[in-house]
């Protein structure tokens, strides 16, 4: 595996699998709910990238992105975030930032202008902090809570 992000030795971002995503997923974002729901639409296809965040060679956080463009821009060169997930004992260590940046780097190589998210109410200042802003108005998402859709210019 590469080494590709300016983390300590022993933590780096990779590319991983469609599988190896899930247990994450499931401990992080759909605690208490089947398995099942931890698995997306598009998670399988070719122009989908799954990264994963490592300490000493453990996954200890992930995140997706898919070559799908807001509802209301269909034709914008942009890709979606998702399943942004950081075990809960990593968090507040620059973890997620080092994910994120490494999608976005991915995601600009594709010649992509922007990267979007459905953000959880509670993780806007996150994303804002990384230079996302807000469109529209916060909105529910079933069985998950309150949103925002968030957007950054590559
Ligand atoms: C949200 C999440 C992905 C952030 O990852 P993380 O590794 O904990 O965040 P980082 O340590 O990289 O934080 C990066 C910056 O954002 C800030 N930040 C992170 N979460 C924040 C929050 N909830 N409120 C305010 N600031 C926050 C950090 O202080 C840091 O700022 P700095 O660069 O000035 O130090 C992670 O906490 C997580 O998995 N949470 C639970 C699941 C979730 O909500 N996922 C998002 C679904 S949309």
């Amino acid at each position: 595996m590469n080494n590709l992000s300016p983390f300590p030795a022993n933590l780096h971002c990779a590319p991983v699998s469609a599988t190896e995503v899930i247990p994450i997923r499931h401990a992080v974002l759909r605690q208490g709910k089947p398995v099942a729901s931890c698995y997306f639409q598009g998670d399988d296809a070719a122009t989908t990238q799954h990264w994963g965040a490592f300490e000493n060679g453990l996954l200890i956080g992930v995140a997706s992105v898919y070559a799908v463009a807001r509802p209301d821009a269909p034709d914008a060169r942009e890709y979606q975030l998702r399943g942004m997930a950081i075990l809960p004992e990593h968090q507040g260590k620059s973890i997620g930032k080092e994910l994120v940046a490494a999608l976005e780097n991915a995601v600009k190589a594709k010649g992509m202008e922007r990267i979007w998210c459905n953000a959880r109410t509670g993780a806007v200042p996150f994303y804002q902090r990384l230079g996302y802003g807000c469109e529209g108005n916060e909105f529910e998402i079933p069985e998950v809570g309150p949103h925002w859709r968030m957007v950054k210019t590559l």
